[in-house]
């Protein structure tokens, strides 16, 4: 049983939500107004999680927010603000100073006992900095790699790698193609203990399959046609710090068994040499590809993979932790603006625009928007027309809503559109209805009336 503090100034709401909280075992506290709840905080210990509505008489949500946020005792207080009617704006506003989660009225049970079930399983509180906390303007502590996010998702990342760092166990990053693996990999080698020593990074992918024993393992004089000279392999240039094996997916075969026995007996024997010298390493594996299939299909060991997973961390993409666009977009045009002295802001449109899209390319398409609105928008305020050159990814207009629209009598042409929108949209979600309804800015009741009119139960 949590003590819940329900903020809202609805009665009939506030009574509704108050009664499923008690039905679902937790202890209730009530109250109709930002000066009431600040009272209730001050005389009674912290609850264990508050709802809060965006718009109460004395004062707006968001404001009230702000302030527990910056109340030492509440501040870890997990959040879900409550609205009736969500818009980006107000979503990303809630996100980004650190709400747990953003509902939209009216709230059903089923999803409340879901979601005091995710606040109450995380074993630290979900929230425990606010966004602004996080130092994301200011210059990073003695230039070290920052991996930047305030989503959920994110801050459970930086978890695990806080908590990765403290060992030398061999860790393995998976994710989509720019969503920071290689920075992930920076981050753990910086924060560890092994942090004076070399971080070495090899790209298995960027290496030709003929040459890669030798970059790994060095080879001795005369070793090969070509090998003029001695060359020390990568695995004893990492002796006292990281190695990276990145693009692990694309190691060829036979190279894979050799790793294999290189990793479990930490020694190297250089080719064409019979000498074996021990290593120290820490190792750390990323790709983008799916190991567990590759292994299923006999292309990728399954004793190497045993040996790489000790670990595993995962990098969501960036459509999965919209909380991060609009920070991380900042963050990178500021830096953008900083190089050439000038002072850039994203107008409310332009973040809207951000968040839309889908980023096939991650962080590191973001990054490349940034600099890009940076050398090319006129004004210090980007505008929603600075970021025309975002096309909707893998699927443009014309796939996504099908041939000839524009010929079609306009009702026929809506209707197109809101199917395809909302096929997207629960894809995004996973078919998690709520979830989709919360994409498409509309409440759960008009996204059932749509699928049974469109026929799309
Ligand atoms: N969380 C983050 N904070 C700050 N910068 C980030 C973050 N994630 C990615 N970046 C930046 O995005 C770019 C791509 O990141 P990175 O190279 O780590 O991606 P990756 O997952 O290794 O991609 P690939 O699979 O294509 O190699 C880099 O410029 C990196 O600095
Ligand atoms: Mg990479």
């Amino acid at each position: 049983m949590a003590t819940i503090l329900v903020i809202d100034d609805d009665d009939a709401f506030r009574d509704g939500l108050a009664q499923t909280l008690s039905d679902l075992g937790h202890r209730v506290l009530e109250a109709s107004s930002a000066q009431a709840a600040l009272r209730m905080l001050r005389e009674a210990p912290a609850p264990e999680c508050i709802f809060l509505d965006f718009r109460l008489p004395d004062l707006d949500g968001l404001a009230l927010l702000t302030q527990l946020r910056d109340e030492p005792s509440l501040k870890a207080v997990p959040v879900v603000m409550l609205t009736a009617y969500a818009t980006s704006d107000n979503t990303i506003g809630a996100m980004r100073l650190g709400a747990f989660e953003h509902l939209i009225k009216p709230v059903g049970r089923k999803d409340i006992a879901s979601l005091l079930q995710r606040i109450f399983s995380a074993n630290e509180p979900p929230v425990a900095t606010r966004p602004a906390d996080m130092s994301f303007a200011e210059a990073p502590a003695r230039n070290r790699t920052q991996l930047l996010g305030i989503s959920a998702a994110l801050r459970e990342v930086q978890k695990q790698l806080g908590r990765a760092a403290m060992t030398d166990a061999t860790v393995l990053i998976t994710g989509e193609t720019g969503t920071g693996k290689e920075v992930a990999a920076r981050v753990l080698h910086e924060s560890s203990s092994r942090h004076e020593g070399p971080f070495v990074a090899v790209n298995c992918a960027a290496i030709p399959h003929e040459l890669l024993e030798s970059e790994l393992f060095g080879h001795g004089k005369g070793a090969f046609t070509g090998a003029a000279g001695e060359r020390i392999g990568r695995l004893v240039e990492a002796d006292g710090g990281t190695l990276f094996l990145d693009e692990i997916g694309d190691m060829p075969a036979a190279m894979q068994a050799k790793l294999l026995r290189a990793l479990q007996e930490r020694q190297v024997t250089p080719l064409g040499t019979n000498r074996t010298t021990t290593v120290d390493i820490r190792v750390v594996a990323a790709t983008h590809r799916d190991l567990d299939a590759m292994v299923s299909a006999g292309t990728f060991r399954q004793d190497l993979l045993y040996r790489l997973n000790v670990v595993l961390l995962h990098l969501p993409p960036l459509r999965e932790r919209i909380a991060d666009i609009v920070p991380l977009a900042e963050h990178f045009l500021a830096q953008a603006a900083q190089s050439s002295g000038r002072k850039m802001y994203l107008s409310a449109e332009a973040q809207r625009r951000l968040v839309e899209h889908l980023w096939p390319g991650n962080v590191r398409e973001l990054k490349n928007a940034m600099e890009r609105v940076c050398s090319l928008a006129p004004g210090p305020g980007v505008t929603i027309d600075d970021l025309s050159f975002l096309r909707p990814p893998a699927a443009p207009a014309q796939d996504l809503f099908g041939p000839g629209l524009l010929e079609l009598p306009l009702p026929l042409a809506i209707e197109r559109m809101e199917r395809a929108m909302i096929v997207r949209a629960l894809e995004m979600a996973n078919g998690n209805r709520a979830d989709a309804a919360r994409r498409l800015g509309i409440s759960r009741q008009s996204l059932y009336a749509k699928l049974a009119s469109l026929g799309l139960d």
